[in-house]
């Protein structure tokens, strides 16, 4: 039986309209550029000559600034000036500066655009910026670096700031001799030059000329760094750090960066174009990582790692992030979206790809079992809120580009990737990426053309089953009903909001969904529905579960009867470990948005105590720690219900596993263990408590070693959940002096799990004090979430330390963004949305109205939730004794 897919996305808008774009009349070839700062004032001096094509007779030329100070413009046609300080206009809105004059540039000639200019290196993490690390002596280390991405190129310098307009770049830095002058490419020369900054010699270092690339691309940094160096790939990988972190914790990286370019060429069949790879930490950076084509930066803690203090979590994710960067040298780098509206074409695939790739190299990390509760389960949960979009969104403005780095853009295109390359085959989806990185090297394209190039290399019409996933909002739920009788499954699909609420004009489309029926036959991966409702005749009604390893993107909704038979399945291995997380996933999430009961997926839970794989368990966690943090507002008794069904269902696999580490635990174990450990702890399991305490009493007096890594952050949980005053001290003390970034993170984590009101507020003033950068200001504020005291201490604070918060996070970045969905999502009573409506209504929510909707969503979902299933759970929990 095979279904062909017959549905036409149709009549849907053309996002390229909607663009804010500049001009064509003119286009940049290669830009040569010269910035030199001056680590006193804060500011840099800065050249830049655009070679232009000149496309039509034209007497203006536009190009995009912020925040920059022009001192001089001149405009050549070929070798003669013919505007000397023409007339500036700058929109600040728009962020344009347009240069009019009076003699016309003709159409089809070229053209120079010459300009002084100067800038603030500033401390806001956008554009050409300072970041700071300690001297050995206490004083600061200076150093200037850059984070273009999305539309803050135009920050450093003027520049046509926008991906599809590619050039050539050849960049000049001036700096004090000690420095190390890093760019995109590698040193063509160096020589002394005077200093308009010092007055005295210093050098100037020439990088050699890009090959053709996006602006947002560029990188540019100047400071006294360290480096390690790796030759076992074709040419030369270096990892950077400032002078105060310990250069060999970059060894792992290093080495992973060298063999994953290795792979990836091969894989690809396309050479890194490159003469070298330089990846770098910074002490100040607002997103993971920054993939500059040869010079990608990252926060410390996703480059640097020392495996003697870091658990198996840490390394993973360090292992993602540079996977990630590198894939995007091939995928955004040499091949780019035409406009941000493909944002996920770079995005969704790096993340597919770091899969991929992680894979390959440490097979025992088993790391797709992983993303159905990571990736999956990210997409899957924005994208059930009516304030979610389509993966291809119509998005204009700086402060509307950066709200869609987002779990849609990564998490669900990743997740559409994963959808084609199964249907296609592994093979010949790579085949495919192969003809389309060929056919677009140093190009731009739009999601049409991968679809093309996927298309060629399969035979199959990839269109024709994948527009509508990237071109619609949200998916859908598979309702399930049987009849014996026939033997046949009837499925019927409607889109899925978690606020259960679904108006008929929001359930118009029809997603092709490929079934992936599993029988005891095996899987069945050529079904699929495509229209609104079908019957399927099955052998038998044994046994079938839809979504196998759920590499589909939809929830499926069994009748109670069937869920019930497939925990059984569960036992008897006939389900994956992703069927087996998957279906826990869909079984919660229905339950939360009223499909079914919750007392259904609270038995379900519970015939899951003998489940063996740390993904399941994983699931298993989260689900109650959902329903836990749905609960908080309500009343104590049966949160403490909550908490005691927790333990019982946690506490027998914690113990026996244990919390002992061996070298024999291997990856996926050791992050059992911690797993274990946490959720039976802060269920407050007697015996692992006290191991806890012991571990911390002996930390507190200088036994760092006395808490493993993977525990570090459950046993300051425990610490702080039992104790007061001198566990918190202790643990701010260790955030204040931990040797790496890692360890100050969990400690800084931790903190607000601290539920006395003397405390939180602690909490709350670190967040905005000297001892926390801006980039880590979501670090203590976090466990705050973990308790009423907390959320509701939090929003107050917020809203007290708004105009504070607003100057600290510039909107046009996310940390606002995140910082509002932290402080407002943990809600779960219409009173209480009200009052951030009321807040917000007042102002201007430019760079998280996203966030905010979001938020409003998630509360709304929940308090119907609480309304229908108060009850039922309560019922649930006398029946089994924890009430
Ligand atoms: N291109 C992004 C960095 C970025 C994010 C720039 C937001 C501008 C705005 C980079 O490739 C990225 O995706 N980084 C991730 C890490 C990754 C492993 C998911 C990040 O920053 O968290
Ligand atoms: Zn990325």
């Amino acid at each position: 039986m095979c279904k062909h897919f017959g549905t036409d996305v149709g009549g849907s808008v053309d996002i390229t309209k909607a663009r804010e774009v500049l001009p064509t009349n003119v286009k940049p070839l290669h830009y040569s550029l010269s910035l030199e700062p001056d680590f006193d004032k804060f500011t840099y001096d800065g050249t830049v000559v655009i070679d232009l094509d000149v496309v039509d007779n034209t007497t203006d030329i536009s190009l995009n600034t912020a925040e920059l100070k022009i001192h001089s413009t001149t405009v050549l046609s070929g070798e003669q000036v013919i505007a000397d300080s023409p007339a500036l206009s700058h929109n600040e809105d728009d962020q344009t500066t347009k240069i009019s004059f009076k003699q016309t540039l003709p159409g089809g000639t070229k053209a120079t655009l010459k300009m002084t200019f100067s800038g603030t290196l500033n401390d806001n993490m956008a554009g050409f910026y300072r970041s700071s690390y300690k001297n050995p002596d206490g004083s600061k280390g200076w150093l200037a670096t850059t984070q273009m991405e999305p539309t803050d190129a135009r920050r450093a310098f003027p520049c046509f700031d926008e991906p599809a307009l590619k050039a050539e770049f050849t960049v000049t830095l001036v700096a004090d001799e000690k420095m190390t002058c890093l760019s995109n490419m590698d040193v063509s020369s160096e020589k002394m030059v005077d200093s308009a900054v010092t007055g005295g010699k210093r050098k100037a270092v020439t990088f050699s000329k890009t090959p053709l690339m996006s602006t947002y691309l560029l990188a540019f940094i100047i400071g006294e760094l360290n480096y390690i160096e790796s030759n076992s790939f074709r040419v030369p990988v270096r990892v950077y750090a400032p002078k105060d972190r310990d250069i060999e914790h970059g060894r792992f990286s290093l080495e992973l960066a060298a063999r994953t370019l290795e792979f990836y060429e091969k894989t690809f069949d396309s050479p890194f174009p490159l003469p070298k790879m330089d990846m770098i930490a910074i002490p100040d950076f607002s997103a993971g990582a920054m993939e500059n084509w040869g010079l990608v930066t990252y926060r410390v803690v996703d480059l640097l790692i020392d495996e003697k203090t870091s658990g198996a979590a840490v390394k993973q994710r360090v292992a993602e992030v540079v996977q990630h960067e590198l894939a995007h040298q091939w995928f955004g780098n040499l091949v780019t979206m035409d406009f941000w509206d493909g944002l996920w074409l770079n995005e969704g695939f790096a993340t597919w790809m770091s899969w991929y790739s992680c894979n390959v190299f440490y097979p025992d990390w088993k790391v797709w079992e992983g993303y159905v509760t990571d990736n999956l389960a990210s997409a899957l949960s924005l994208d059930s809120l009516r304030s979610s979009h389509p993966i291809e969104v119509p998005v204009k403005r700086a402060d509307e580009i950066n709200q869609i780095f987002d779990a849609i853009s990564y998490s669900k295109g990743s997740c559409v990737l994963r959808m084609i390359s199964k249907y296609l085959g592994e093979e010949t989806f790579m085949e495919g990426i192969r003809r389309y990185l060929k056919k677009h090297a140093f190009g731009n394209t739009q999601t049409g053309d991968l679809w093309n190039a996927l298309s060629d290399a399969s035979g199959k019409d990839v269109p024709k089953v994948m527009d509508i996933w990237t071109k619609k909002v949200g998916f859908p739920v598979i309702t399930v009903t049987e009849d014996e009788k026939s033997n046949a499954i009837h499925l019927k699909q409607n889109r899925f909001l978690r606020t259960a609420d679904v108006k008929p004009e929001e359930d118009e489309t029809l997603f092709p969904v490929f079934l992936g029926l599993r029988t005891k036959e095996g899987i069945d991966e050529e079904l699929a529905l495509t229209t609104r409702e079908d019957n399927f005749p099955l052998k038998n009604l044994d046994f079938f579960k839809l979504n196998a390893d759920h590499s589909g993107l939809y929830r499926t909704s069994y009748s109670p009867e069937r869920l019930k038979k497939l925990g059984v399945a569960a036992t008897q291995g006939l389900l994956s470990v992703e069927d087996r997380a998957g279906m826990i996933a869909d079984a919660g999430v229905l339950a939360a948005s009223g499909y079914q009961k919750s007392s259904g997926i609270l038995s379900l839970l519970e015939s899951f105590k003998s489940e063996p794989e740390f993904v399941v368990w994983s699931e298993i966690t989260n689900r109650i720690a959902t329903l836990r943090s749905a609960w908080t507002f309500e009343e104590e008794s049966v949160r403490e219900a909550l908490k005691q069904f927790q333990l019982d269902l946690t506490s027998d696999k914690a113990h026996e596993l244990g919390w002992e580490f061996t070298d024999a635990d291997g990856h996926i174990e050791q992050q059992f263990k911690s797993l274990m450990f946490g959720a039976a702890g802060v269920a407050k399991d007697k015996v692992i408590i006290k191991a806890a305490l012991d571990m911390f009493s002996k930390f507190k007096k200088g036994d760092e070693a006395a808490i493993h890594p993977n525990l570090r952050g459950s046993v300051y949980a425990i610490a702080l959940a039992n104790g007061g005053k001198e566990e918190y001290d202790a643990i701010l003390d260790h955030a204040r002096h931990a040797k790496t970034s890692d360890e100050r993170n969990t400690a800084l984590r931790s903190l607000g799990r601290a539920k006395d009101p003397e405390l939180i507020q602690r909490t709350l003033a670190l967040s905005l004090s000297d001892d926390v950068k801006s980039q880590d200001i979501y670090l203590p504020i976090s466990a705050l979430r973990s308790h009423p005291e907390g959320i509701r201490a939090l929003w107050a604070w917020v809203k007290e330390n708004w105009t504070e918060l607003e100057k600290r996070l510039p909107p046009s970045l996310s940390m606002l963004s995140s910082v509002v969905s932290i402080t407002t999502s943990s809600f779960t009573h219409k009173d209480q949305m009200k009052d951030i409506e009321e807040f917000f209504s007042k102002k201007s929510t430019k760079g998280f109205d996203k966030a905010l909707a979001q938020s409003y969503d998630a509360i709304t979902a929940k308090a119907g939730w609480i309304e229908r299933d108060s009850e039922d759970v309560k019922a649930w929990l006398k029946e089994h004794n924890h009430l």
